[in-house]
């Protein structure tokens, strides 16, 4: 085999985030850099003889030249086998299901996500382990430690490998085989929803709007939404994968997925709406004029799982991160399961999966997934909302506040700040870090401090502890404001703050969240002392 040793100057200066390692496009492309990175992951790794790597990507500018590097890093590094989508395409979730499903020794997964693609876009990489699921901290650490001191990498020259055609090709004795990006994942949707029931829902006049936002969820969603479940072929749009996404900023909120918003607030809006991200493990929910928050969706969804297919045992438990909403606490109380609290960040969630001591879990932040996969999955939450309201035959709406009327509604918003100096975001964090005590105790009108804390985690399964995991404000009534610095933003600091308030009166469930966080949203602003902190005045995007 014709492998090469190549020296190479190690420049990587970032560390992993819980999604892996992002930088800009133009860094990837700096010579070596994806290489170090690449040959730091398979030097932490004990790769065994015969293993096989799963390879795919979000298909955003860049993935075709990475996956034929990583092939070729592959061979000379020892793999047996690389299973690569076609075309060098694999949502995450459908990695995920992949890994799984074929036993591979874990994948890489190329993406950035949410972020913005194209030649002055983002680029990113990570390493998921054998349960499918995010590297484990101890061994992001490994990696970044090597990447700061590799000196060569392992390459094999050899012509690129065809990846548009499903087949199978030698390298060297390795072989690459590119398997069709979408027919597992959407065998597995398959066995967990009623896909008849679905199927008559769609025939009885319901419409639905998908957006793929030109991210790579637009070959899954024809191919389960139009070729399986019959939907007529307007119920997508943007569903061509595009290198750039269309210039577009590939994320399921209200402020960036605001086409799809659009249509469902306007005029002869369709029932239900929805959206995926970069890499497909995003979602957005709509009712005909109705945004479901992700907190909310994650507690209907256990309300509701018994009903669906999949899920008719009931649940083990649910999880969510710290900042998302109080809601599915709720529903697990009702349930009699377990909730389990943890940081920011889906691998907190795969211990718990493994230890089959959680079936549900999710994030404020439009993730929402289950122990099918070991990442969130943004159209298996379609798919469950689908299944849901071809059982119940209500509108979005209405089981959202059938949902509040038994549970209590927990208003909730996000506000994010982006693009902050460090200095002044961490200064905000130290600040507020430093008034714990003062400020316990003290009345803002009718909600009062109760007590502040830094959130810390212990792993229930493996003892690992996670400090510092952002700072909670917590009120007598139960309210709360979060704080917390982002990890995953490429261009300066990102300061999310988290509001939430339990509103017990169904008479007040009517009203818009920031209008009934309005005192809350002020609090925030005075005790962070954000504006004169920042010399900002509102959000970059409210959630
Ligand atoms: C953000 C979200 C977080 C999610 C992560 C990866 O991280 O807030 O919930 O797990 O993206 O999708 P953050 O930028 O807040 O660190
Ligand atoms: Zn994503």
């Amino acid at each position: 085999m014709n492998t090469k040793v190549v020296s190479s100057q190690a420049f990587n200066d970032q560390k992993p985030g819980t999604s892996g390692l992002r930088k800009k496009v133009t860094d990837f492309q700096k010579p070596h850099y994806l290489e170090n990175f690449v040959q730091s992951i398979f030097d932490s790794l004990n790769i065994p003889k015969n293993a096989t790597l799963t390879l795919g990507g979000d298909g955003r500018y860049y993935n075709r030249e990475a996956i034929q590097i990583i092939i070729k890093m592959a061979a000379a590094n020892g793999f047996k086998r690389v299973l690569v989508g076609q075309a060098g395409i694999l949502s995450t979730p459908a990695a995920s299901c992949i890994i799984r499903k074929y036993k591979t020794f874990g994948g890489i997964i190329l993406s950035a996500s949410h972020n913005p693609g194209g030649i002055d876009g983002d680029f990113g990489i990570k390493y998921n382990t054998e349960n499918g699921g995010p590297a484990p901290e101890k061994i992001t650490e490994a990696i970044f430690e090597k990447s700061k001191n590799i000196q060569s990498y392992n390459i094999i020259e050899a012509p690129d490998v065809a990846l548009d055609v499903i087949g199978e090709t030698d390298l060297f004795g390795m072989k690459v085989q590119v398997i069709d990006a979408v027919a597992d994942y959407a065998e597995l949707m398959e066995s967990l929803f009623d896909f008849n029931a679905i199927k008559d829902l769609l025939a009885s006049g319901f419409r639905m709007k998908f957006d793929a936002m030109h991210a790579v969820t637009g070959p899954y969603a024809q191919e389960i939404f139009i070729n399986q479940l019959g939907a007529p072929p307007d119920s997508i749009m943007n569903c061509v994968p595009l290198p750039d996404f269309g210039g577009g900023h590939p994320d399921p909120n209200l402020t960036y997925a605001d086409e799809l918003v659009d249509i469902l607030y306007g005029e002869n809006a369709p029932d239900f709406g929805a959206a995926s991200d970069g890499d497909g493990d995003r979602n957005m929910i709509l009712g005909k004029g109705f945004f479901v928050t992700p907190s909310d969706s994650l507690a209907l969804i256990a309300a509701n799982a018994k009903m669906v297919k999949g899920y008719t045992k009931g649940i083990a438990g649910v999880a969510r991160s710290m900042p998302t909403s109080g809601a599915v606490d709720m529903v697990a109380k009702s349930l009699d399961i377990p909730c389990f609290e943890t940081p920011t960040g889906w691998k907190f969630f795969g211990n718990l999966m493994d230890a089959d001591q959680v079936t549900l879990c999710g994030e404020e932040s439009f993730g929402t997934g289950s122990s099918h996969v070991r990442e969130k999955d943004g159209l298996w939450a379609v798919l469950f909302w689908l299944n849901i309201l071809a059982i119940k035959r209500q509108s979005v709406e209405q089981i959202v506040k059938r949902h509040w009327l038994q549970f209590g509604r927990n208003v909730y918003s996000r506000h994010d700040y982006e693009d902050l100096s460090l200095d002044a975001a961490k200064g905000i964090i130290d600040h507020l870090r430093n008034h714990f005590t003062s400020l316990s105790g003290q009345s803002f009108g009718r909600y009062t401090i109760k007590s502040c804390d830094d959130f810390s985690y212990t792993d229930p399964i493996d003892g690992s502890i996670s400090a510092q995991q952002g700072l909670r404000i917590l009120f007598n009534d139960g309210s709360r404001i979060v704080f917390r610095l982002s990890g995953t933003g490429t261009s300066g600091a990102t300061l999310r703050i988290y509001l939430e308030a339990f509103e017990p009166d169904s008479n007040k469930h009517h009203l818009d969240a920031q209008v009934a966080l309005a005192e809350m949203i002020q609090i925030a602003l005075q005790i962070s002392e954000l504006k004169q902190r920042t010399g900002r005045d509102k959000p970059t995007v409210i959630t």
